[in-house]
């Protein structure tokens, strides 16, 4: 685990994300802002031309809907990915707790691990959703090879995505800058020991067994 340990002004720093996990969401989130942005005009189309031409606005929705997968995949491969790779696994293994935490809307006792349940479940529907969007994207895009009813479904199945999409990642911004620590580790990297001690205390026990590298800058 890339576990990095440091002391400044004795606040102890866990880190939790490196470099190419900060660069993947970055680069992720602003393909999907982008997205997002061009969607409103593409559905609605009496915004076409309000900010841009409507044969650009196409383009670029069509330019970075096929551009979604790679920084997710770039992060994933090679030895630069390793970090990637575990937590793709940790957001893949749910506890009874974990589980239980979601039935009970947070009212039951967790023990968090590196991601709460909600965090967990927002990661497996962006996932989903990019696999989902490409593949109806494409066919919106490729449409003559596809039946008039496929059409049809991948239309109703890539609007209402968008909804669901628009619904989560506003819920997730709000989580974000409600919660300045863990808004501080996707900038910076790292947390305070005291805030993993709270809200990710699994987690802080793994790194402090062993599995993680204490490393004193
Ligand atoms: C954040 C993800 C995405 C959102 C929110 C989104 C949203 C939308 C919306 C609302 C429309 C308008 C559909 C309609 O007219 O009823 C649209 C059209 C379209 N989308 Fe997406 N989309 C996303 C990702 C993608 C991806 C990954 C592709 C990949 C190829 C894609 C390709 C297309 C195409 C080709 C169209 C048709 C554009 C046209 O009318 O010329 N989209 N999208």
């Amino acid at each position: 685990m890339t576990v990095t340990q440091t002391t400044t002004h004795h606040v102890v720093r866990v880190m939790r994300f490196d470099r190419v996990q900060r660069a993947a969401h970055w680069a992720n989130a602003a393909l999907f802002g982008a997205l997002m942005f061009t969607a409103i005009p593409l559905y609605f189309g009496s915004f076409f031309g309000v900010v841009l031409p409507r044969h650009l606005i196409e383009q670029i929705h069509l330019w970075c809907g096929l551009a979604l997968p790679i920084p997710i995949i770039v992060s994933l491969l090679g030895p630069w990915g390793r970090g990637m790779r575990r937590d793709v696994r940790r957001v893949n293994a749910w506890t009874r707790q974990e589980i239980r935490w979601l039935q009970t809307r947070g009212r039951s006792p967790l023990e968090a691990d590196k991601f709460n349940p909600g965090q967990k479940l927002n990661a497996i529907f962006i996932g989903a959703v990019i696999l989902i969007m490409l593949v109806t994207g494409s066919m919106l895009q490729w449409f003559r090879f596809f039946s008039v009813s496929l059409r049809q479904g991948a239309t109703f199945v890539h609007d209402a995505f968008a909804f669901a999409i628009f619904a989560v990642v506003i819920g997730h911004i709000t989580m974000a800058i409600t919660h300045r620590d863990a808004l501080r580790s996707i900038f910076k990297g790292w947390v305070s020991e005291q805030w993993a001690a709270v809200h990710a205390s699994r987690w802080l026990k793994e790194t402090r067994d062993g599995d993680g590298s204490p490393d004193a800058r």
